[in-house]
């Protein structure tokens, strides 16, 4: 077996690589004068199971293009297959036709994926579900949920908590984080006036006097988490912390978080976090290493991936 990581996310490909006590595979990723990548896997990778590590994070096209040209690399190197490790899959969320004329743009990178010559795609919490079926070969998506439910039940007592969907999208990942921990759910019925801009409306269940914790996929500019929080807040809850796989946290994201009415916002490594986030007094980072190490092992050994999740 072996591990090769792209730029997206060096520190999480090396904690991987860590947990599965393996080093990771020699590979020289470099632009030419004109920003085109050039990739050189500088060790033999003929006959391998080779796993290659890189979120489609930002810049998502650059990082997009580095996954497809090591794939590409690795296959004219004869690996005898090629998983895309992909803890953060960008462009998910263009994954219908939101109006006329409007492409679909996750299909066209599962089929970049595809084409470039990837035997099997592993992710994480995929924005919905049946991207898996965008891919024509097998593709496992993990689930946060267990590491997210041990660390709120290490860090806060359990026992006044409700699980709080921050819109109505997000119901099934939210419910299945509060089956986990054995909490009650509760909805953010949240209306989008205009593309960019979120609104808070409603909230479906009972918040007063508890402590909620609102459950997303993506945090990206942030506006759908404060405001829900702020909702929540209004509605009597005694304090919202916010637990969220894919920390994009573009533009002003950090300031707004730090600004908001959430106590503690907890991501995951699965997008490398930036200095802001390091320093952010309200931001913490959970590892995901362990868990997208143990798939892969599973994976190379034939073992089940989804027991992972009993
Ligand atoms: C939407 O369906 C997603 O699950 C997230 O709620 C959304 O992408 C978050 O975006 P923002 O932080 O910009 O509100």
């Amino acid at each position: 077996m072996k591990l090769v990581a792209g730029n997206s996310n060096r520190a999480l490909a090396e904690a991987i690589g860590a947990y599965l006590e393996i080093p990771l595979a020699k590979c020289m990723v470099r632009r030419f004068a004109d920003q085109e990548i050039f990739v050189e896997i500088m060790e033999n990778v003929r006959g391998e199971d080779v796993f290659v590590i890189q979120s489609t994070s930002y810049p998502a096209n650059d990082h997009l293009m580095e996954l497809l040209i090591i794939i590409d690399a690795l296959r004219r190197a004869s690996a005898r297959r090629i998983t895309a490790v992909v803890p953060y899959f960008g462009y998910a969320r263009q994954d219908r036709k939101a109006s006329g004329r409007t492409p679909i743009s996750a299909k066209l990178v599962a089929n970049l994926i595809t084409h470039a010559g990837a035997d099997r795609v592993l992710t994480l919490d995929l924005h919905a579900g049946q991207i898996q079926g965008f891919f024509d070969i097998p593709t496992d998506n993990l689930y946060s949920v267990p590491v997210m439910s041990r660390d709120i039940k290490e860090h806060h007592d359990i026992a006044n908590i409700t699980v709080v969907s921050p819109d109505v999208g997000g119901v099934v990942r939210a419910r299945a984080l509060a089956k986990r921990i054995d909490a009650p759910l509760a909805i953010v019925d949240k209306r989008r006036e205009r593309p960019g801009e979120s609104e808070v409306m409603n909230v479906i269940g009972d918040v007063e006097g508890r402590n909620c914790i609102l459950f997303d996929d993506i945090i990206d500019s942030g506006g759908t988490l404060c405001n829900a929080a702020e909702v929540l807040m209004e509605k009597g809850a005694s304090s919202v912390l916010a637990y969220c796989t894919h920390g994009v946290l573009s533009g002003g994201a950090v300031a707004r978080i730090t600004a908001s009415r959430i106590e503690e916002l907890v991501i995951t490594d699965s997008i490398m976090p930036t200095e802001a986030v390091k320093a952010s007094p309200n931001i913490r980072v959970c590892g995901i290493a362990n868990l997208m190490g143990e798939a892969i092992a599973r994976t190379a050994h034939e073992k089940s991936v989804s027991s992972l999740f009993d």
